[in-house]
């Protein structure tokens, strides 16, 4: 069955899907989020992003109303029952219904829902020609290290982005360094060497961020965990970003400015294709477990 949604333990289509409207995650923004993608019918990493998902909830003080293993069966369940190999699986928590206050009861029940649909398709563009980033002021704060729901400035940001006729925003702090994007992990290649910015509480712990960390290691490629400015960013040989559903994404222009020899660079094109075994292996082996 295409497009599956559960809602505390119900199953239905996303378009039946119904939470009150007194729920914290519409009035507050207050809830936490997760997106994974299925590959051959396999949550690539779901634990990982299950684990990102309770720090992220107790982060906010919310304590979910499931362990991470019980959300794992959960999130299999429904997988199963979707029935779709390649897709995304969005996983959301809010703190509950309660008549809005910013005040909120311990012991409110969390609305845990989550759906099953196929991904936003990738342009074939950019995998030959690579694709615009546009600089932007990041204007997010310091929580940036937790998944909430709460996302405008990002939403602003991509949109402002597509808009200009690139794929994603490239977010930069006041002093010049660059943070990563509105829904990505940012890399900078120079001399065959990688740099992305520190973990902290100005970017989100990429769940593709941490395989692309480890990927490097395993290829021999210096990755540094230390942030650069635009300027650098600008001057760099190749940009890469990376999330669970974009993958690698070959950044060939910051706004008007080409970036190298503006085309998808060698670095990329060796990550991307471990990027890609490594799920063949992970989620062929996960397949071949399960059925
Ligand atoms: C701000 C931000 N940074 C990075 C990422 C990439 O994270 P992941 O690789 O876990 O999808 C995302 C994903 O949505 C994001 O929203």
């Amino acid at each position: 069955m295409p497009e599956l949604m559960v809602i505390n333990g119900e199953y239905m289509t996303p378009a039946e899907g119904r939470v009150s409207a007194e729920d914290r995650g519409f009035t507050f923004a207050d809830g936490v989020y997760e997106v994974m993608r299925i590959y051959g019918g396999v949550a690539f990493t779901l634990r990982e992003h299950l684990e990102r998902l309770e720090r992220s909830a107790s982060g906010i003080d919310l304590q979910l109303p499931h362990t991470v293993s019980g959300l794992e069966a959960q999130m299999t369940e429904l997988v199963d029952r979707a029935g779709l190999p390649e897709a995304m699986l969005y996983l959301q928590v809010t703190r509950g219904a309660a008549p809005r206050n910013h005040l909120y009861a311990d012991s409110l029940a969390p609305t845990v829902m989550a759906f099953v649909r196929p991904g936003p398709p990738r342009p074939e563009a950019w995998n030959r020609d690579g694709a615009m980033a546009l600089p932007m002021p990041d204007t997010r704060g310091t929580m940036c290290n937790l998944k909430t729901i709460a996302l405008l400035p990002s939403v602003l940001a991509k949109n402002r982005a597509v808009r200009a006729g690139g794929a994603e925003a490239l977010f930069h702090l006041e002093d010049g360094t660059v943070t990563e994007g509105s829904s990505s992990n940012a890399y900078a290649v120079r001399d065959g060497e990688v740099w992305t910015a520190p973990l902290s509480h100005k970017i989100l712990p990429g769940i593709t961020r941490m395989q692309l960390v480890a990927l490097c290691q395993e290829m021999g490629i210096r990755l540094h965990e230390q942030a650069l400015t635009l300027r650098e960013f600008e001057e760099a040989d190749e940009i890469i970003m990376s999330a669970t559903n974009l993958e690698l994404l070959p950044v060939t222009r910051l706004g008007a400015r080409p970036i190298g020899a503006g085309k998808p660079g060698p670095v990329y094109r060796r990550l991307c294709e471990a990027y890609r075994e490594r799920v063949r292996t992970a989620c062929g082996a996960m397949a071949a477990e399960t059925r």
